[in-house]
Formats: structure tokens, C-alpha cells, sequence
């Protein structure tokens, strides 16, 4: 049984949002809870062999979507639920908000096929298994752009045009808006220590 609390981290690549675990992790550490840091796509050996292979192999956008999916199986099987289970904080950068912002949203797989394996994978009804609470960062999609095309060597989906970043953010941000008790939007156009003192005043409410 779900004892612990399960947090995600979500958003466009470019917002910033990898910057701010750290912070989450010590805020929480500081409460004496055990935090459990993990990823998406990846997590586990299994999971990261996928995600080498999502990240650099061209694919079906189904494919692509199976292959999310199977490494949130293992995913789950292996660290989210038994960390759960015994009451840690799980703290995982992506969970299935990305494959309706990027597969659906981005690729335009149907929503539908998505819900199925969400179902299949994280279970339905009152025992399902769903984040307690998802920050997503925000930014507009010009300055995501911009910071993509500052950094190291894009992965497939950093490559994007802007549409599909446009269409990740609105996926996203109707998400929150239809699950207002989940979502916590964090506005990340703004300075790192501005977003910082944001993110650890949600932590803090947690
Ligand atoms: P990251 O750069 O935040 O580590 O995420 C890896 C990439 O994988 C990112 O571009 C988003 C993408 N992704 C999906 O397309 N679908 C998913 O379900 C997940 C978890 C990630």
C-alpha cells in the first residue's frame, strides 16, 4: 500500500526544471523523509537502455509510445511503488504528463491509446497510481527555443520545431488547468533564484 508521497517534475525541455531537484531533494532530506531521485524515460537499467534508445533512435510515434510506457513498467515495478510502500518521497523528473504533452500533444498519437496504457501501467480507480503533486515549469516557447539552442548536443526531441513546442506547452498547461488540486505551475521565465524561492515555497506546503 501507497504510504509515501509521489512528486513530479514536468515541462518543456529548456525550463529548467532539472535545475531546481537538487533543491527539492535537500528541502525534503531536511525533513528527515527518505527521497528517492529518479527519471523518466529511465530509472532503471532496463529504463535507461530505453531511453538511449528514445532519445537518439528515429521511431513510430506509437513505437515511441509503447517504449514510454514499458519503461515506466519496470519503472514502477522496481522503484516508484516499493519506495511508496515504505513511506519515502519519490521525486521523478517526467512521468506520464510528458507522454500526453510530447506523444500526444507533439506527435499526435491518439489520447485515447494513451489512456489505455496509463491505465494498464499505473492501474485505475481509487488504486491508481498518480502524482500527489506535479510543478510544472513553465516558460514560453521563444525563450525554450532559445535555451535549446544554447546548450550541448540536442536529443531527437530538442531538435523540434516550434510548433511541436507549442503544442507540448498547451498540452501541458490544459492538463493543469483540468487538475488544478495536482498541478502546481511554477512560472520559470524568470530569474534562477526567483524560481528557486517559488519551488521551495510549494516544497514547503507539501
Ligand atoms: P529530459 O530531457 O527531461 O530528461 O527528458 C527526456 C526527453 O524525453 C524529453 O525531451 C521529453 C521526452 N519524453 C517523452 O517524449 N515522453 C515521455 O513520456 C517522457 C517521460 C519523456
Amino acid at each position: 500500500m501507497k504510504t509515501g508521497k509521489f512528486i513530479t517534475l514536468e515541462g518543456m525541455d529548456g525550463a529548467g526544471k532539472s535545475t531546481h531537484i537538487l533543491t527539492i531533494v535537500a528541502m525534503l532530506k531536511a525533513r528527515g523523509v527518505e527521497v528517492v531521485s529518479t527519471r523518466e524515460p529511465g530509472g532503471t537499467q532496463l529504463g535507461e537502455k530505453l531511453r538511449a534508445l528514445l532519445l537518439h533512435e528515429p521511431m513510430h510515434p506509437e513505437t515511441e509510445t509503447l517504449l514510454m510506457f514499458a519503461a515506466r513498467r519496470e519503472h514502477i515495478a522496481i522503484v516508484i511503488a516499493p519506495a511508496l510502500a515504505r513511506g519515502a518521497y519519490v521525486l521523478s523528473d517526467r512521468f506520464t504528463d510528458a507522454t500526453y504533452a510530447y506523444q500526444c500533444g507533439g506527435r499526435g498519437v491518439d489520447m485515447y491509446k494513451i489512456e489505455l496504457l496509463e491505465q494498464w501501467v499505473q492501474g485505475s480507480g481509487v488504486n491508481a497510481l498518480q502524482p500527489d503533486v506535479t510543478l510544472l515549469f513553465d516558460v514560453p516557447v521563444e525563450v525554450s527555443v532559445q535555451r535549446l539552442s544554447d546548450a550541448r548536443t540536442p536529443d531527437k526531441f530538442e531538435r523540434e520545431n516550434a510548433e511541436f513546442f507549442h503544442q507540448l506547452r498547451s498540452t501541458y498547461l490544459t492538463r493543469a488547468a483540468n487538475d488544478p488540486a495536482r498541478f502546481r505551475v511554477v512560472d520559470a521565465n524568470q530569474s534562477l533564484e526567483r524560481v528557486k524561492k517559488l519551488v521551495e515555497e510549494i516544497i514547503a506546503t507539501l
